[in-house]
């Protein structure tokens, strides 16, 4: 099942105001739409943004994307720009999500994905709590029963043919969400539970909200540890990267302490116990294994549970080879298995003063501490 991700962002965010359009503006550290990205990353293994690529380029750097494409004039032009930068994929799902709707809960699109199963399209909703009144001249001119009513939101999740097909019928017609395309055509649009922290960023004062969704993330805390004994016929694999050496490290994979122990630390501080419940050394596929695939691993947990790695800060302890000219090296490839940005892992090394097994040059030690943020 291959699912892709329109992430809309031409629009030009009139009654937000500012100099950037909204989906570009930095919240908790983020621009907005970056945001939205890493949520849909999590479940679509395409993304198709729509809009200025010099905008959209540098708030979307690192990570994975098809290349932007231009926008129309209004949501319902830009969504089919998507739709058709994405026809030569052929994708089976579409997920079509606002820019400017950075917090989309853990559960939404799993739920979306379900209601798949039964119709050709499904959206997240709200249900309306405040009584509606209809004004006219600044006078109530009735109230509108609220039962049955719904707040749309982003990401709706269609089968793709569908989506193309309404969208290429519906030009000249009007919607303001790809949904009522579909409703038009007869189509039967599943209603699944949406979430009031999912808020598009339309009014200055929605950003101080979002902010407190967003970062009403509870920081927590791991630390890893690692040992493993230096061999001789061995690469010497720390931090994922191969270190021209005398000796490597044994073990049952390939035995890279600087990523177990960052592991550890990961698995840690979601209480998600450690490297060897995740990989156990008894099994046989795990034997050299390259232990890149454990980090990647651990990032995914991270994101499966919603949350964001702060930072992570790795020490290595031997007395040789020496750490420091690789630091860099290593660095930069946690962060790519990381997918992350390079600032947040530090790497750095210590010797222990010629004393114990490190200082006796008998295996290297690592310690790791990470800092995530989590709902
Ligand atoms: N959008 C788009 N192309 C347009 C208009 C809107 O891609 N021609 C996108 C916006 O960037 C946003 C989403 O559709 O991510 C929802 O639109 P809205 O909240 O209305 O954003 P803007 O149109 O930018 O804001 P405004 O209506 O206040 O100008
Ligand atoms: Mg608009």
């Amino acid at each position: 099942m291959r699912i892709a991700a329109i992430l809309v962002a031409a629009g030009s965010g009139s009654r937000f105001g500012g100099a950037l359009p909204k989906q570009f503006a930095p919240i908790g550290g983020k621009p907005v739409i970056r945001w939205a990205a890493e949520a849909l990353a999590h479940h679509a293994t395409l993304i198709q943004p729509v809009g200025d690529a010099a905008l959209i380029e540098p708030a979307l750097a690192g990570m994975a994307h098809l290349p932007s494409v231009q926008g129309g004039a209004t949501r319902q032009d830009s969504v089919l720009a998507g739709l058709e930068a994405l026809e030569p994929f052929a994708p089976d799902i579409v997920l079509v999500h606002d820019a400017a709707r950075p917090y989309v809960p853990p559960q939404t699109v799993p739920a979306l994905l379900a209601a798949l199963q039964d119709y050709e399209g499904a959206i997240p909703a709200a249900p309306v709590a405040d009584t509606l009144k209809r004004g006219a001249n600044g006078v109530i001119a009735g109230t509108v029963p609220r039962e049955n009513l719904f707040r749309a939101q982003t990401p709706q999740a269609f089968s793709f043919e569908t989506l193309l097909d309404v969208h290429r019928n519906g030009i000249g017609l009007e919607a303001t969400d790809d949904a009522g395309l579909l409703e038009r055509a007869g189509h039967h649009v599943a209603l699944v539970a949406g979430s009031e922290e999912n808020i598009k960023l339309t009014y200055r004062e929605d950003f101080s909200r979002l902010e407190r969704s967003l970062v009403s993330l509870l920081p927590r805390v791991g630390t890893g540890f690692d040992v493993h004994r230096l061999a001789p016929d061995r690469k010497l694999m720390l931090c994922g990267i191969e270190v021209p050496h005398t000796l490597g490290l044994a073990g049952h994979s390939d035995a890279d302490v600087g990523i177990h122990a960052l592991c550890d630390a990961i698995y840690g501080a979601l209480a998600e116990g450690d490297i060897g419940r995740h990989f156990p050394p008894s099994e046989a596929n795990w034997k050299d294994a390259d232990s890149a695939r454990f980090l990647r691993h651990a990032a995914e947990r991270i994101s499966a549970r919603g949350g964001v790695l702060v930072n992570a800060d790795i020490t290595l302890i031997c007395e040789q080879p020496k750490i420091t000219p690789h630091a860099p090296a290593m660095m930069a490839r946690l962060a790519e298995l990381l997918g992350v940005e390079l600032g947040r892992i530090s790497v750095k090394a210590t010797t222990s003063e010629r004393l114990g097994f490190t200082g006796r040059g008998e295996g290297i030690a690592a310690q790791a501490v990470v800092s995530i943020l989590v709902p």
